[in-house]
């Protein structure tokens, strides 16, 4: 599982230099157990249940409350309009909780900050873990959005993902979301050995054709650390090459796009209206808050990370501090550079900054990665081609 990143230490009482969230702010919950691990995975989630005591399946929502009470000690709000705009459930495999333990976490957010009137609350949900009752519940708890792990259509490209789940699965669990008037995205993988361009076009017209209000593409990355990374090392898999993704990529774009989804993130295309509210406050670098073990936040410049594992969390909260592991406060320079790296990623991209090298654009502008004429009217947006670069292009302008 990749480390954490290195930073400073983070005072036990978890007191920020500037707590002030009076304009509101996102939440993200982890859930960090599933029932299998996917032999591509490398997020922090764990297939042992039960590490002891707030560490477990059914005792976690309580390291988590107490992770909420901590950080109500710790924000400081002038006046009293409810804060959360969105509240996200990621893992791990979210709905490994039930219906009533992920509604018990979700009434402790809104008796501790308010949930704004018309917040998006989504959670992320493996096909094979709900059910139309579990999803009514869900929705009967005020969850607004469903995000589903499709990955493929493809029996084999599941396959090899190691999913546990069959296409007719997610068609189930789509049908029965929108029953319960839940927004509706699916992930899609791109890359994954053995894939051909017709089995890629295959899943993005199946995802399509399930009529979810938002799809995101990832290209699959192979990590050193699991499964995949194993087998690739010893040659029983083949690496997925960049330059074939690209064009998975490319076509994956050209369908969306022809189907009335409109790209407005690099991995991300929706439905006019039915963009991820939540996803878009991390690219906007807005203030969350990140609940649970290996979590990250960011409040008003300064980033900190939880740590990882389930037990040391837990034991940390029980013992009244932070289970922070460290943080990193931002100087304007680096906050500025991190805006252009995260609002680059967005259709309308950026405002070219004032220190932002003239030469530099021009040459990003000449390799056909920024669009001309936007940049002519002061914004940087990315080409297609610049999409895929997007790294590049954010290096390239770095002072
Ligand atoms: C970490 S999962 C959590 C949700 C849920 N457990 C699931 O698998 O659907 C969120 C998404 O991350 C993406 N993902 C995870 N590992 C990836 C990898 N190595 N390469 C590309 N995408 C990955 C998958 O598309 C997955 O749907
Ligand atoms: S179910 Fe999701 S989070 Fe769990 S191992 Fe698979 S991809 Fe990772």
């Amino acid at each position: 599982m990749a480390d954490l990143p290195e930073g400073e230490a983070v005072p036990a009482d978890g007191s920020l230099p500037d707590p002030d969230v009076s304009k509101g702010f996102s939440a993200y919950v982890h859930i960090p157990f599933c029932a299998v691990r996917c032999g591509y995975c490398d997020f922090n989630t764990y297939t042992n249940l039960d590490f002891g005591p707030g560490a477990s399946v059914s005792g976690f929502p309580d390291s988590l409350r107490r992770e909420i009470a901590l950080s109500q000690h710790v924000l400081r709000v002038r006046g009293s309009a409810p804060l959360l705009r969105t509240v996200f459930f990621g893992g791990g495999t979210p709905t490994m909780m039930n219906p009533a333990q992920l509604a018990g976490i979700l009434r402790t957010l809104h008796a501790s900050f308010g949930i704004a009137p018309g917040a998006e609350i989504t959670t992320e949900a493996n096909p094979e873990s709900v059910t139309r009752e579990s999803l009514r519940e869900l929705a009967h708890a005020g969850f607004t959005r469903i995000s589903f792990g499709m990955q493929s259509a493809v029996p084999h490209v599941l396959h090899t993902l190691e999913r546990r789940h069959t296409p007719g699965q997610v068609t189930a669990a789509v049908h029965w979301a929108r029953e319960c008037g839940l927004d509706v995205s699916v992930d899609l993988i791109y890359g994954t050995p053995g894939e051909s361009a017709a089995d890629w076009e295959t899943s993005v017209q199946a995802a399509i054709a399930l009529g979810p209000d938002h799809i995101s593409a990832y290209a699959l990355t192979v990590e050193p650390g699991t499964a995949m990374g194993a087998k690739v090392r010893r040659g029983e898999l083949r690496m997925p090459d960049p330059d074939e993704q690209a064009e998975r990529y490319e076509q994956a774009s050209r369908i969306l796009e022809g189907a009335g989804y409109r790209w407005y993130e690099i991995s991300n295309w929706a439905q006019p209206g039915h963009e991820c509210r939540h996803n878009l406050a991390y690219w906007h670098n807005e203030n969350w808050w990140g609940y649970g073990p290996g979590a990250h936040s960011h409040i008003n410049g300064t980033r900190f990370w939880n740590v990882k594992h389930p037990l040391a969390y837990a034991r940390a909260l029980d013992r009244g501090r932070t289970p922070a592991a460290a943080r990193e406060i931002l100087n304007l320079t680096e906050r500025e550079e991190e805006a252009v790296m995260l609002g680059i990623r967005l259709r309308d991209g950026i405002a070219i900054p004032a220190w932002a090298d003239k030469r530099a654009v021009a040459a990003l502008i000449a390799d056909g990665l920024v669009d001309a004429s936007r940049a002519l009217r002061g914004r940087l947006v990315l080409t297609l081609r610049g999409r895929l670069l997007a790294d590049a292009v954010t290096r390239a302008l770095m002072p």
